[in-house]
């Protein structure tokens, strides 16, 4: 059993709308399971063992402003994370072709840089064919939470 906190980075609501889609899940595969927004620093989600990073792009690949102070406090900080596991869940719009999911992707390299290990494959959702990203979360999670 890992004890998973999901961080979130939403403008409008779709990645939270996710995490708590995951979170019963992950729940019922007997993980302890938290969802967070305000994570600001390393010391936010220190007795986690799996962190699932939930992001949306905003801008021009941009990461949003709720997770914007985690993400350059690790950058500028590069605490060691070599004790935690990771992974990610972009939700991005195809539409925006040369920044789609930019701000997943600068999240995702930012944990690798701290040291903290990968699980699986970053899920990019593309709003521009895909409405509901809850769905194609759900499915990806499915094979997610075993590697956990
Ligand atoms: C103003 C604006 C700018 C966006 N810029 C990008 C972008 O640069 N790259 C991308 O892949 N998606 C972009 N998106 C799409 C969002 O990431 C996508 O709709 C996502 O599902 C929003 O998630 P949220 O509701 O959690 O904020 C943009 C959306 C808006 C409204």
């Amino acid at each position: 059993m890992a004890n998973i906190l999901i961080l979130v980075g939403t403008e409008s609501g779709n990645a939270q709308m996710v995490a708590d889609a995951l979170k019963p899940v992950l729940e019922g595969a007997s993980h302890a399971v938290g969802v967070s927004d305000k994570a600001a620093s390393a010391a936010d989600f220190a007795g986690n063992d799996v962190l699932l990073v939930v992001c949306a792009t905003h801008g021009s690949g941009d990461i949003p402003t709720n997770i914007l102070p985690l993400a350059e406090t690790l950058e500028r900080e590069r605490p060691d994370l070599s004790g935690h596991r990771y992974d990610l869940i972009a939700l991005g719009d195809m539409t925006y072709q040369d920044t789609f999911c930019g701000g997943g992707k600068k999240l995702d390299k930012v944990f690798a840089l701290c040291g903290a290990g990968r699980i699986g494959d970053r899920l990019e959702v593309d709003a521009s064919t895909q409405p509901l990203p809850d769905e194609e979360a759900l499915t990806w999670v499915e094979t997610w939470k075993s590697l956990v």
